[in-house]
């Protein structure tokens, strides 16, 4: 089970209850697990949010969850859209504005992974993994772009630190995720005189993660915890938090940052 947010998340926080009032955030990945905390938090906060997903039964259910949160109840389900498909994000990014007129944040997180080594990696697993988080973070952003220029809006990318390393067996995700990075800082410099901020959430291991689930066994996450600086494993409060700063006034000068959530894991070399 995911560690989901409830309203204790506004009491003794250092964000304001309507911070994010009159707001829309786009969010790819918003029924997984990091992405759909990001979502809590700024609903939380006042912010209305259309999530989009694959598959149609978990984005619902997902959207509903986080609806509950909210007396204003505003997230969207978005449901059977793959971020490869350009096609799709318009169409999905035209049922957001249709249904909230606007859109202020992206988040583009939807991600797919798994463990294999180069030996058995096929070229097409390589690609698939590279084109849903690195193609897929594109399309996102390209099909929020006039939405974004009309509001001076900003993006998050969620990446990653394995690419700070030559981590094995992620050579797929390693290669998409330094992509990621990469075409934030080029919008970042390309988009910031435009008045839209682009910047990076990097998490390290999070408690209870889609990734972790995939990549780490419960012994790793044993050691690791010792061995993170912080001497245990993020939370996805951490990436929550992360996530209301980035957006918020609070961080108007902060454009093509990565913001490591990590409590230092890769200065230390414990990362996936
Ligand atoms: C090796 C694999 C594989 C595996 C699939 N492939 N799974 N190769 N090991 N475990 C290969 C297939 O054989 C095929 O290649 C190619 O990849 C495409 O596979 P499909 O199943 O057709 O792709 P698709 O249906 O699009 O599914 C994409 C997926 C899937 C990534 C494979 O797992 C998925 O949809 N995941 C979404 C959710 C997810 O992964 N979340 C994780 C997020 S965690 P061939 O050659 O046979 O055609 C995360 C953390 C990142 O991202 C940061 C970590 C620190």
């Amino acid at each position: 089970m995911v560690n989901t947010l409830d309203a204790t998340f506004t009491r003794g926080s250092a964000w304001k209850p309507d911070l994010f009032k009159g707001k829309v955030v786009f969010v790819t990945g918003g029924a997984g697990t990091i992405c759909r905390v990001q979502t809590e938090a700024l609903v939380l906060l006042g912010c209305k949010a259309a999530i989009v997903g694959r598959s149609k039964d978990r984005t619902i259910k997902a959207a509903e969850e986080i609806s509950q949160l909210s007396s204003e109840g505003c997230v969207l389900p978005i449901c059977n859209i793959d971020v490869r498909n350009f096609k799709q994000m318009e169409d999905a990014v035209k049922q957001a504005v249709h249904a909230f007129g606007r859109i202020d944040y992206v988040i583009a997180g939807a991600a797919g992974n798994f463990i294999c080594d180069f030996a058995h990696l096929s070229a097409n697993a390589f690609k698939t993994v590279v084109d849903i988080d690195l193609l897929g973070s594109f399309n996102t952003v390209k099909a929020c772009f006039d939405e974004l220029l009309k509001n001076r809006g900003s993006i998050i990318f969620v990446s990653a630190t394995l690419h700070y390393y030559g981590v094995p067996y992620q050579s797929h995700v390693g290669a998409a995720k330094a992509g990621i990075d990469a075409l934030s800082n080029a919008l970042a410099v390309e988009l910031g005189p435009m008045g839209v901020r682009s910047n990076c959430i990097a998490p390290g291991p999070i408690e209870g993660s889609e990734g972790v689930k995939r990549l780490i066994t419960k012994q790793y996450a044993e050691n690791s915890r010792k061995m993170v600086p912080l001497q245990r494993l993020g939370t996805t409060r951490d990436i929550a938090e992360a996530t209301v700063f980035l957006l918020s006034p609070a961080s108007s000068y902060v454009n093509g940052a990565i913001l490591v959530v990590d409590g230092g894991s890769w200065h230390v070399g414990t990362h996936f």
